[in-house]
């Protein structure tokens, strides 16, 4: 029989980028450093979103989107230590008032994996003086960006950033000292609390939050080892720095990808990147986020899947998790996809393809691959329709 679950009024329905990823033509990051230096692939032109914001936006609103998730690109803003350069802000201030028009709320993230160089030269958020400085810029493009938004993150999946780049050491700046990390963690956690004051200050309106990546661990084998393992890497992944940040969150922002098991290995159909698709993660996840007791919003889920043959399902199988941890009371508010376009995959470049356009890194053209329109459908219908 056919069952239509219906979505919250207001329901927000989307999809997330970051600039680094999109925009192209930044090469004054970290990360374009790195790229000069042969460690990580080069971003060059990207999706020359930096030109063609107008189109993609488009593209979201005949999709039948009506948020969107963008990032601000900290080295464009302030390219030099204390110094803002008033053209990137005003590009940035179109960029938003191009997805207003559209109908396409925005969430905008603050810093999204990125630093500018002289940042990251000098320590990136190793240094104590990191807190000031973060702060100085959020309070910066509180002032002179952010006037017509609500919705902010200060920062993007600080655990992924700060064990891709100090535990694991492959991204920027590939480090490898559990001690250091310590150090940054602390200090992001820092950060976050005095940019949101900051920010608060100025507009007590908005609604701030950081976007969170969390982790599905389960226990199998009714073994109690592995209900210890999954409790712990949940409170060390999921909860720690949520309860530490718990009172600067107005809302939470959940970015969805993973799923870790502690005894007997499922064997689950993967992704292009190898990540399993394992949609019920998403539920426990809810579930667990639950507890604090505020707004939840899911500001990145998604796959690679460059011949869109597992992105329809994958798409409609999580929201039907997330419509069951709703009816169990937890307050979803919004549901963004990873990622509107194909886009820069960090240190796998461009292969892998997680858009709901496919973008040809060639001619720039794009195209709406047909997992997209299903998506458009659930966001008219504000409704998924499931044959149960
Ligand atoms: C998340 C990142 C995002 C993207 C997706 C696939 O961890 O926030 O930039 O790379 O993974």
């Amino acid at each position: 029989m056919k069952h239509t679950l219906r979505f919250g009024e207001k329901f927000l329905w989307g999809a997330a980028t970051a600039s680094y990823q999109i925009e192209g033509g930044i090469e004054n990051n970290d990360w374009a450093e790195a790229a000069r230096e042969g460690r990580v692939p080069a971003c060059g032109q990207a999706c020359d979103h930096y030109n063609r914001y107008e189109s993609d936006f488009n593209n979201a609103q005949k999709l039948a989107h009506n948020c969107h998730r963008i990032s601000l690109e900290w080295a464009r803003i302030e390219p030099k230590e204390g110094e803002f350069d008033m053209a990137e802000v005003t590009h940035y201030k179109n960029v938003i008032n191009a997805l207003k028009v559209r109908g396409l709320e925005p969430f905008v993230t603050l810093w999204h994996f990125t630093q500018p160089l002289w940042f990251s030269n000098d320590g990136g958020f190793e240094n104590s003086k990191s807190v000031k400085r973060f702060e100085r810029y959020v309070e910066f493009v509180t002032k002179e960006i952010l006037d017509e938004v609500t919705y902010i993150q200060t920062i993007n999946e600080p655990l992924v950033w700060a064990g891709n780049g100090y535990v694991r050491g492959f991204w920027p700046p590939f480090k490898k000292s559990l001690f250091t990390h310590r150090k940054v963690v602390k200090n992001l956690i820092k950060a976050h609390k005095a940019a949101y004051y900051a920010a608060k200050k100025i507009r007590p309106d908005l609604q701030i939050s950081i976007a969170k990546n969390n982790i599905y661990f389960e226990a199998t084998n009714f073994n109690p080892l592995n209900y210890f393992k999954a409790w712990i890497s949940s409170y060390w992944w999921n909860r720690k720095f949520l309860n530490k940040t718990e009172r600067e969150l107005d809302f939470i922002g959940l970015n969805y990808y993973m799923y870790s098991q502690h005894g007997n290995k499922k064997i689950l159909p993967v992704s292009d990147m190898g990540w399993d698709i394992y949609p019920r993660g998403i539920y426990h996840v809810l579930l667990e986020l639950g507890q604090y007791k505020k707004p939840i919003y899911i500001t990145e889920n998604g796959l690679a899947d460059a011949d869109d043959t597992q992105r329809k399902d994958f798409i409609i199988e999580h929201l039907f998790q997330i419509h069951k941890a709703m009816e169990e009371g937890v307050n979803v508010r919004g549901y963004f996809y990873w990622s509107l376009l194909d886009n820069y995959e960090w240190a796998h470049g461009f292969e892998k393809r997680f858009g709901l356009i496919a973008v040809d890194f060639v001619t720039q053209e794009r195209r709406i691959r047909p997992s997209a329109l299903i998506y458009k459908n659930i966001c008219e219908m504000n409704a998924l329709e499931i044959e149960l």
